[in-house]
């Protein structure tokens, strides 16, 4: 099972990771709307640098939304907690400092459900820390899969296409795309790669 069950009184971790359009932001909203059919009191935050779409929103790529307030670091979570809060969501969990391991099992000791979604490796293919961390310390961990923009497969990885050498870029289509093992190459400088490799009707 993927999700526990909404009922459960006792604290908990939830983490849901894997590459860029492997469907993370949609699953926590899933989860949140459900937790919100059972009249849950709710509230989802995201870092502030994810500026993609709108500023107090999470947004899928296929544009669902949820409201979101941002934060500048997770230290703020507790300025903004509601104690009537059963339920936090938090989105792009790997723009976060290490200091969300501790805040997130906090919350959790204090009986809260926290789910949280974000980016199990980085473009290099590295573990885009504290996302391998939470997912050691979660009750639950749930690993999704987008599709190999090259082959049509599962895809586990995220090849960056364009931009600098950074870790932390934000961006969407334009600089990354979802690789499968075999297609991903680890380096900056595959935005040179032929492309006439690219996955066409003809060419799967
Ligand atoms: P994540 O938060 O993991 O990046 P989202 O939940 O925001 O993912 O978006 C998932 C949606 O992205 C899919 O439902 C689909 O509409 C779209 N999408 C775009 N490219 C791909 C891809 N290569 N594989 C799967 N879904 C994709
Ligand atoms: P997404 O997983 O919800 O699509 O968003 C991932 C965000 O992380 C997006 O803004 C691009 C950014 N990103 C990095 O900063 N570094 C990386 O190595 C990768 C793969 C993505
Ligand atoms: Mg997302």
């Amino acid at each position: 099972m993927s999700e526990f069950s909404y009922f459960q009184t006792r604290g908990w971790i939830e983490v849901v990771v894997g590459s860029m359009y492997s469907g993370k932001t949609e699953e926590l909203i899933r989860r949140v709307r459900r937790a919100q059919f059972a009249k849950l009191q709710v509230q989802v935050f995201k870092p502030v640098i994810d500026n993609r779409y709108r500023a107090k929103e999470v947004t899928s790529h296929n544009q669902n939304t949820v409201d979101a307030m941002p934060l500048n670091n997770i230290e703020e979570i507790w300025d903004h907690l509601n104690p009537k809060t059963r339920v936090v969501g938090i989105d792009e969990g790997q723009f976060f400092s290490a200091e969300i391991v501790n805040i997130v099992q906090d919350l959790a000791d204090r009986g809260l459900r926290v789910i949280i979604a974000g980016l199990d490796t980085d473009w290099k293919g590295q573990p885009f820390e504290p996302m391998p961390t939470l997912m050691a310390i979660a009750e639950n961990v749930t690993k999704q899969h987008a599709v190999c923009m090259r082959c049509g497969a599962p895809a586990s990885r995220t090849q960056k296409i364009a931009g600098g050498n950074s870790q932390i870029e934000v961006g969407a289509t334009e600089s990354y795309e979802a690789r499968c093992r075999e297609h991903f190459v680890p380096r900056v400088d595959s935005r040179h790669e032929d492309k006439s490799e690219q996955m066409t009707e003809a060419n799967p």
